[in-house]
C-alpha cells in the first residue's frame, strides 16, 4: 500500500518536474529549415541550428538555446530576394549600369545600380536596395514630354532652385522647408511630361510655450530657441529638466523627462519642489526658517 502511495506521488510529481527544463519543439520557419539533427525532447542548453533555401538571407540568430523552457533568443526570419525581370525594365526604360537589361534575382539587403534609357532623366536614387523581396525602381521621365508651367508649392515650404516660367520635361525644382519645419519624402519634384512629380510635405514642429515651462519650473537644454516659444522638429526630441529643488511630479526620484515630437501635442511634466517632512527632536524642539505649505 505504502508502495503504490509512493510511485503515484512520484507519478504526479515527475512531470511538473521534467518539464522545468524542456523546451517545446522549436518553431518551424518560412523559407527555411532546422538543420542541426531533430530530438525527441530539447532539454536546457540544447541548441537548434536554422538554415534559409537558397537565395534567402538569414535575419537573426542561426543558433537558438533552450533556456528555462524558452528558446532564446527568438528563432530567425529568412528574408527574400528581389526579382527584376528583363519586361520590367523595359517598361520602365531602365537598365541595370552598364547597360545590361536581363531578368535576375537580388538578395535582400543587397542593392542594384540603375540607368535609364537616353533621352530620359533618372530620379534619384540610383542605388535601389532589396528589402525582403521589394524594391522600388527609379522613375525614368522622358526629356521630349510636355512642358510644366508654375512650379508646385508646398506648405511652410519654399523652392530653393531659381524659378523659371516654363520647365522642360526631366528637370526639376528642390524645396526646403521653413526653419523648425521637417520635411517628409523626397526634397525634388521632377516635370513629367506635364505633371510635376510628388511634392515633399513640410511637416509641423512641436511647439512649448517658455511661459509654460516657467511655470512648471522647467529648464530646457537644447531647445531651439526662439521668442516665446521653445519647438522641437519632428522626429527629434528634447530634455526637459526641473529646475535645481524641483523633481517630476509623477516620479520623485527623477528630475528630467524626455520629450518627442510625433505629432501629437506634447504633454509636459509637472515639477514640484522637493520637500522634507518635520525632523523629529528627541527631548527638543526645532525652529523652522521655512515652512512648506502646499
Ligand atoms: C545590411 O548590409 C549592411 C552592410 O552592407 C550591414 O551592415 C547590415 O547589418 C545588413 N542588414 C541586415 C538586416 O542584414
Ligand atoms: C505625354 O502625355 C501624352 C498624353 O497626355 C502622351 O500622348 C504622350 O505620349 C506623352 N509623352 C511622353 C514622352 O511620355
Ligand atoms: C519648353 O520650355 C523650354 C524652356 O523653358 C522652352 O525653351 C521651350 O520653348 C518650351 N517648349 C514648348 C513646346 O513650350
Ligand atoms: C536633397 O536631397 C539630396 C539626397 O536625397 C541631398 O543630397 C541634398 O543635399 C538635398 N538638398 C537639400 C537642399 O537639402
Ligand atoms: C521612477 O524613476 C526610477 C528611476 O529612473 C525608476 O526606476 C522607476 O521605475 C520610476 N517609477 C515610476 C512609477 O515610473
Ligand atoms: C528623553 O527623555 C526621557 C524622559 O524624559 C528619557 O527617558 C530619555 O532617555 C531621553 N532621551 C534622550 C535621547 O535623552
Amino acid at each position: 500500500m505504502k508502495s503504490c502511495f509512493l510511485l503515484v506521488a512520484a507519478f504526479l510529481l515527475w512531470p511538473s518536474f521534467s518539464s522545468q527544463n524542456v523546451c517545446e519543439e522549436p518553431d518551424e520557419i518560412d523559407f527555411g529549415e532546422i538543420v542541426s539533427t531533430e530530438k525527441v525532447k530539447y532539454l536546457e542548453n540544447d541548441r537548434v541550428q536554422y538554415r534559409c533555401n537558397p537565395g534567402y538571407v538569414l535575419e537573426g540568430p542561426e543558433w537558438i538555446q533552450c533556456k528555462e523552457q524558452e528558446w532564446t533568443p527568438h528563432p530567425p526570419k529568412c528574408l527574400a530576394p528581389c526579382r527584376i525581370t528583363r519586361q520590367q525594365l523595359a517598361a520602365k526604360n531602365l537598365f541595370a549600369f552598364g547597360g545590361q537589361r536581363k531578368t535576375r534575382f537580388i538578395q535582400s539587403n543587397h542593392s542594384l545600380q540603375f540607368q535609364c534609357n537616353e533621352g530620359y532623366v533618372l530620379v534619384d536614387p540610383s542605388v535601389r536596395n532589396c528589402v525582403d523581396g521589394y524594391m522600388e525602381l527609379p522613375l525614368c521621365i522622358s526629356e521630349r514630354g510636355q512642358n510644366c508651367s508654375g512650379p508646385p508649392r508646398t506648405e511652410n515650404g519654399d523652392i530653393s532652385t531659381l524659378s523659371e516660367k516654363q520647365y522642360r520635361s526631366g528637370s526639376s525644382v528642390e524645396f526646403r522647408c521653413q526653419k523648425y519645419y521637417a520635411m517628409e519624402g523626397q526634397n525634388r519634384s521632377f516635370c513629367d511630361n506635364g505633371t510635376w512629380t510628388k511634392v515633399p510635405i513640410c511637416l509641423d514642429p512641436c511647439m512649448i510655450p517658455k511661459a509654460e515651462l516657467e511655470r512648471q519650473k522647467i529648464e530646457v537644454k537644447d531647445g531651439m530657441d526662439a521668442s516665446e516659444n521653445t519647438f522641437v522638429q519632428r522626429g527629434h526630441s528634447i530634455e526637459l529638466t526641473c529646475k535645481t529643488g524641483y523633481v517630476l511630479a509623477a516620479n520623485a526620484s527623477q528630475s528630467a523627462s524626455v520629450i518627442h515630437c510625433n505629432g501629437t501635442p506634447p504633454v509636459i511634466p509637472n515639477c514640484e519642489e522637493i520637500t522634507c517632512n518635520s525632523p523629529r527632536v528627541l527631548n527638543g524642539s526645532f525652529r523652522p526658517t521655512k515652512i512648506y505649505i502646499p
